[in-house]
């Protein structure tokens, strides 16, 4: 068994074929969620029929906070729950319990987060806090009743998302976020009213172009609107002061609210935008992604995946688990939004149809 140094040393070291480090871990806990938002989970493809996986196939929490540890050994210190709908899960507040309870070679704790549509936020938000869970991202794609509702094809009302947020906060998680995708022609004019309702609230929103991830959204370009734009819209009401990163890595470029001087008014907060189409970040990628079967994603817009649950179910000791999670992370070369933004814009990869869904793999 490696001490704690050795694996510190590990840790350092491994880097994968574009010299990138292994930082975060996106898990996904169901490929199922309450909601069917065009560009995630449109209505016509993910119909009463759809061939969900089955319970059996799903990682159980177990093999889930194995893994966990194996990551963790290798650097992992961020790990985010995700879906579908992370809350769905049944008692995914024990998977929570089991994660916080694990510590890096440091001996510390690890950030965990989850990713949320909201809609059960209200319900669960202190399970989640006392279970462990620091802080949670929301996703809210506007403020208007109609368009919401139009866009989670639902018919789900915003004020309960906002009554999911308010009672996130007052259980306690801290740096909560609200992320919100844009769509050109759809959402867009919520860009203003989203940042006039989070300003100053503790609440950091944080705008997304619009993906071509997965296979079933028919996304087109003219659909997104490039962060540039969204800065220059806010700017036109509230002068917005650059910041610098707060992590290697990160997916957002950080935008503070100014006072009357032209400086950050950290009263006021920030804003964030996430241009993984006009400016990619694959740079500096350091995001693992586990689907909910157990697949080992090394990109959001893989087609395909490793698969980590056939070795978790074989009779591999831990350190044979991680040497082999280290061997693929090393093999890793994608940096498919750099590569989309270097082709022309009405083409896309060959491989986009056999991309797998972002509700399998995980946001
Ligand atoms: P924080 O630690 O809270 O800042 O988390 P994060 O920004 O890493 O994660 P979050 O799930 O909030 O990411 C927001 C959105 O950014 C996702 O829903 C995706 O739309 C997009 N995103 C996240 N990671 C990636 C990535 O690796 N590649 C691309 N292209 N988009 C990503
Ligand atoms: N483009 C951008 N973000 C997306 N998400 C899902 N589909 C897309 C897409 N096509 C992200 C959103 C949502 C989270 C669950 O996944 O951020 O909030
Ligand atoms: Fe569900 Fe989130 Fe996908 Fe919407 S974006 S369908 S809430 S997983
Ligand atoms: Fe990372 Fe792939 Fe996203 Fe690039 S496109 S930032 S490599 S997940």
């Amino acid at each position: 068994m490696p001490q704690p140094a050795e694996l510190a040393g590990l840790t350092t070291l491994l880097r994968d074929g574009r010299g990138r480090a292994l930082h975060d871990l996106r898990i996904s806990v169901t490929d199922r969620c309450n909601f069917r938002c065009s560009y995630c989970m449109p209505k016509e493809v993910f119909h009463k029929d759809y061939p969900y996986l089955p319970h059996s196939d799903l990682l159980t929490f177990e093999e889930i906070t194995r893994a966990a540890q194996a990551f963790i050994a290798l650097g992992v210190r961020k790990i985010r729950l995700t879906g579908g709908e992370p809350l769905l899960r049944k008692n995914i507040e024990v998977l929570i319990a089991q994660l916080a309870a694990l510590r890096t070679p440091e001996g510390e704790p690890l950030d965990i987060t989850l990713t949320t549509n909201g809609s059960l936020l209200a319900r669960k938000a202190q399970a989640l806090k006392d279970a462990g869970l620091q802080r949670v991202t929301v996703s809210l794609d506007g403020l208007d009743d109609a368009i919401f509702r139009q866009m989670n094809d639902v018919d789900f009302p915003v004020a309960d998302v906002l009554t999911g947020i308010e009672a996130a906060q007052a259980a306690g998680l801290s740096h909560i976020k609200v992320n919100m995708v844009v769509k050109r022609g759809t959402n867009d004019h919520e860009i203003v009213p989203m940042a006039r309702h989070f300003r100053g609230s503790g609440v950091t929103l944080r705008f997304i172009e619009y993906m071509d991830v997965g296979a079933t959204n028919g996304w087109r370009m003219d659909e997104v609107l490039p962060s540039a734009q969204v800065i220059e819209r806010l700017q036109a009401e509230f002068p917005l002061v650059a910041l610098a990163a707060s992590a290697p890595g990160e997916t957002a470029q950080r935008w503070g609210y100014a006072d009357a001087h032209g400086h950050y008014d950290a009263a006021l907060g920030e804003i964030g935008v996430i241009s993984s189409v006009t400016q990619a970040f694959c740079g500096d990628c350091n995001r693992a992604r586990l689907s909910t079967e157990g697949q080992l994603y090394l990109c959001l817009f893989a087609s395909q995946g490793y698969d980590l649950r056939s070795l978790i179910r074989s009779p591999l000791s831990d350190e044979g688990l991680r040497q082999q999670i280290a061997a693929i992370w090393q093999g890793r070369s994608d940096r498919y939004s750099e590569l989309r933004s270097q082709m022309p814009a009405d083409l896309t990869p060959q491989s986009a149809r056999q991309r797998v869904e972002m509700s399998y793999i995980g946001g």
